[in-house]
């Protein structure tokens, strides 16, 4: 296989182990923002893909290509009525002739949340409404369909082992941008978490191409389902190692990894509800022509500017939003 991403150039092994397509439009951009401070930058993962950006289409390039190897016909996976997950994979599936299946959980009214359900129709996935989150999560792990092999059931968020080694690979490029001298190395990179992919690869990749960056989650979705903890730095902790042994079986040397940092304070009454901060947000990086979403990205930039306020370092925001029209 041949391939253009800078993890296969670091670690040419993986060529053979790590499936791979190619569907994400990369690098996106790294740009300063000085409407927000002469140290103020921002990853546009929101441009990753010219129908529909954001976070996951990194990931997809990885799990997508895994479904393909695995001989698989059919993804199912979970998500809010305003799943920007949903709507990538339900591209992305369309584009591969996938069957799509989203199952969904409600959340807050918005107007993300009635684009988003549109997205998904016209990307032609089967959405099943399944009312509260654990009755969602039911619906998943006991779905009749995991007893034959033409399915692939992927986790909300796209956040497993391949949609990891997604955001590894996103650290590769960001240090190929230092290097090229596109931006100064950081000294935070800030990130909204939901289902963890994106600070896990990132806080892996950072260790182990030799960021000198410190990657901080900020925490949108509910540290626990009842008794069981569904975003903690433990359950983070958990997809980081499951991700570090694959690469260990893979033999690449891993330098110590730090354990992920999660920050709690910005998620406010509940997942997809606005926060105060969170319009604020909204309304200074207006100001830049950054359009932020009030479930994810607007608690991000809102600790990301409490950040930069306080330090004469380098911070990135890394913006995972989609910016397409729809
Ligand atoms: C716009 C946006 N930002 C951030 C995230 C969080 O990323 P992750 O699920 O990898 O933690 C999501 C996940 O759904 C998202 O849609």
């Amino acid at each position: 296989m041949t391939s253009n991403r800078p993890l296969f150039d670091a670690y040419p092994q993986l060529k053979d182990a790590l499936p791979w397509q190619q569907l994400a439009d990369l690098p996106t951009p790294v740009e300063a923002l000085a409407n927000v401070g002469a140290n103020a930058w921002i990853k546009r993962d929101d441009l990753s893909h010219a129908v529909y950006g954001g976070n996951k289409i990194r990931k997809l390039e990885f799990i997508l290509a895994e479904v393909m190897a695995q001989g698989r016909e059919h993804v199912v996976t979970f998500g809010a009525t305003g799943t920007n997950h949903g709507v990538a994979t339900a591209m992305l599936c369309q584009q591969l002739g996938l069957r799509c299946t989203v199952l969904l959980f409600d959340q807050p009214e918005s107007n993300t949340v009635r684009d988003n359900l549109q997205r998904m129709k016209k990307f032609g996935a089967e959405l099943k409404f399944c009312g509260s989150l654990a009755h969602t999560v039911m619906r998943f792990y006991g779905h009749p369909l995991r007893l034959s092999r033409k399915h692939y059931f992927l986790f909300a968020g796209g956040s497993n082992i391949a949609g990891t080694l997604g955001f590894i690979n996103a650290a590769f490029e960001l240090r190929q941008q230092i290097e090229q001298g596109q931006c100064p190395m950081p000294d935070k990179i800030v990130v909204p978490v939901g289902s963890a992919a994106t600070v896990a690869g990132l806080t892996i990749g950072a260790a182990i191409a030799g960021l000198r960056t410190d990657i901080v989650g900020i925490r949108v979705a509910p540290s626990h389902l009842g008794p069981i903890p569904t975003c903690t730095v433990a359950t983070v902790g958990q997809l980081m190692k499951r991700t570090c042994r694959w690469l260990s079986r893979n033999k690449i040397a891993l330098p110590p990894i730090p354990p992920p940092t999660l920050i709690d304070t910005y998620y406010g009454e509940g997942y997809g509800v606005r926060t105060e901060e969170g319009d604020r947000a909204t309304a200074k990086f207006a100001d830049c022509g950054i359009t932020l979403d009030q479930t994810y990205t607007a608690k991000a930039a809102a600790a990301y500017l409490d950040s930069i306020i306080e330090s004469s370092e380098a911070q990135l925001y890394w913006h995972t939003y989609n910016s397409r029209p729809v």
